[in-house]
């Protein structure tokens, strides 16, 4: 295969796939690629990786709508249907929507499952085990209703985690108390040390600015040495934090290796509930944590669940949302939203796969120009080339 005057990474390149690999890669007109079958234009980027998404509840949105539109409601509509629900259930609707984001050039997917749900919890570590070698599934034991609240939950997401999830999550602001919160923070560090495991916080997704939590994620990270294995997902609040407050959180996040990952599609409709006009966007503070040297991940998060009724799983959604409520509309900023999807969406596995010469020819051909005509049209990628294969 041939690819000729391709944008990879702002470059126009020519690119030569020999074999499973990419034999060769430069300037337009300077790769062999004679006799071969070619494609001219467009974009190449690494596949896309989703980092934050719920396939326990995912296409349950129609079966239980969210009528005030909150967060509360999503979990008590969650709650009402998750104890119905059957393994063939939970793995028809998880297979179908990781058949979508394959459909997209997503073959890594972290998915969060309710710990409270242990028929759910087992469906889809039995999932990520038929996936293996196709799609890369991992599963975050995620105790929705907290770990503190009642007697019983942390008993559940113990046992998920035992039995093999790949990290611990926690729902610290959604605990009863501040002290709470910050206890299930430390529980979830204890359980991740004890099974080597990764952690990954729903963290503050909310709109009260006195929902600090992402700080004591930050400082057990760094106490820890727990560095690039720690996820904050949502982290709205600190879109509400008084400004002083904020920049010293960023400066935080940046020096723990903590990795914030955005849900815009979800946040921009969860947050802002409680507020009269002017309503607040809820996104957590992406510009802000880029400027302090942070990490960030954007995700899907939902995909037609009893917390958001729409949803795709195509992340240049999720992108394209974002790059609108948090006012990341010029060219580079574009650039680097899009970039997001193929480059810091991976360290939640790991590794960032890279487009090089001599690498697996694995990646993702767009018929858009560059970055800001993928977003706009949002299509999917044309070709999926995967070792090789297309
Ligand atoms: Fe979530």
């Amino acid at each position: 295969m041939f690819f000729r005057d391709v944008n990879l990474d702002g470059r126009r390149v020519d690119l030569r796939v020999d074999g499973d690999l990419i034999g060769a890669i430069g300037e337009v007109g300077s790769v062999d690629g004679r006799g071969l079958p070619a494609l001219q234009g467009g974009m190449i980027t690494a596949p896309t990786a989703e980092p934050h998404v719920h396939l326990d509840a995912a296409l349950l949105g129609v079966r239980a709508p969210n009528h005030s539109g909150t967060l509360r409601e999503g979990i008590r509509n969650w709650a009402a249907l998750r104890d119905g629900l059957t393994r063939q259930d939970v793995l028809d609707r998880a297979r179908t929507v990781v058949g979508w984001y394959r459909r997209h050039g997503t073959l890594r997917i972290r998915t969060h499952v309710d710990t409270g749900c242990p028929v759910a919890v087992h469906a889809l570590l039995e999932l990520r085990e038929a996936l293996a070698g196709e799609v890369e599934l991992q599963v975050v034991a995620f105790p929705q209703e907290g770990i503190l609240r009642r007697p019983g939950l942390r008993e559940g997401w113990e046992d998920a985690v035992a039995c093999g999830c790949d990290a611990v999550g926690a729902i610290p602001h959604f605990e009863r108390t501040t002290e709470e919160g910050w206890q299930s923070v430390r529980l979830a560090y204890d359980l991740a040390e004890k099974y080597r495991k990764k952690v990954d916080f729903h963290c503050d997704e909310t709109d009260d600015p006195g929902s600090r939590n992402l700080e004591v994620v930050c400082a057990e990270a760094i106490d820890r040495g727990f560095g690039g294995r720690v996820v904050a997902g949502h982290c709205t609040a600190l879109h509400s934090y008084p400004n002083p407050y904020a920049a010293k959180v960023c400066e935080l996040v940046a020096t723990s290796g903590v990795q914030v990952v955005a849900n815009p599609l979800d946040n921009v409709v969860l947050q802002g509930r409680y507020d009269a006009y002017p309503k607040r966007r809820g996104v957590t503070r992406v510009d802000a944590l880029w400027a302090a040297g942070a990490t960030v991940g954007i995700g899907h998060d939902s995909v037609i669940d009893p917390w958001y009724p729409l949803g795709t799983a195509n992340l240049l959604d999720a992108a394209y949302m974002l790059v609108h409520v948090a006012h990341l509309t010029s060219t580079d900023e574009m650039g680097r939203v899009f970039r997001t999807l193929s480059e810091e969406n991976h360290l939640p596995f790991g590794d960032v796969p890279r487009i090089a010469a001599g690498e697996k020819a694995t990646f993702l051909w767009y018929a858009a120009a560059d970055p800001i005509e993928a977003l706009r049209t949002r299509e999917q990628p044309r070709v999926y080339v995967r070792g090789g294969q297309i």
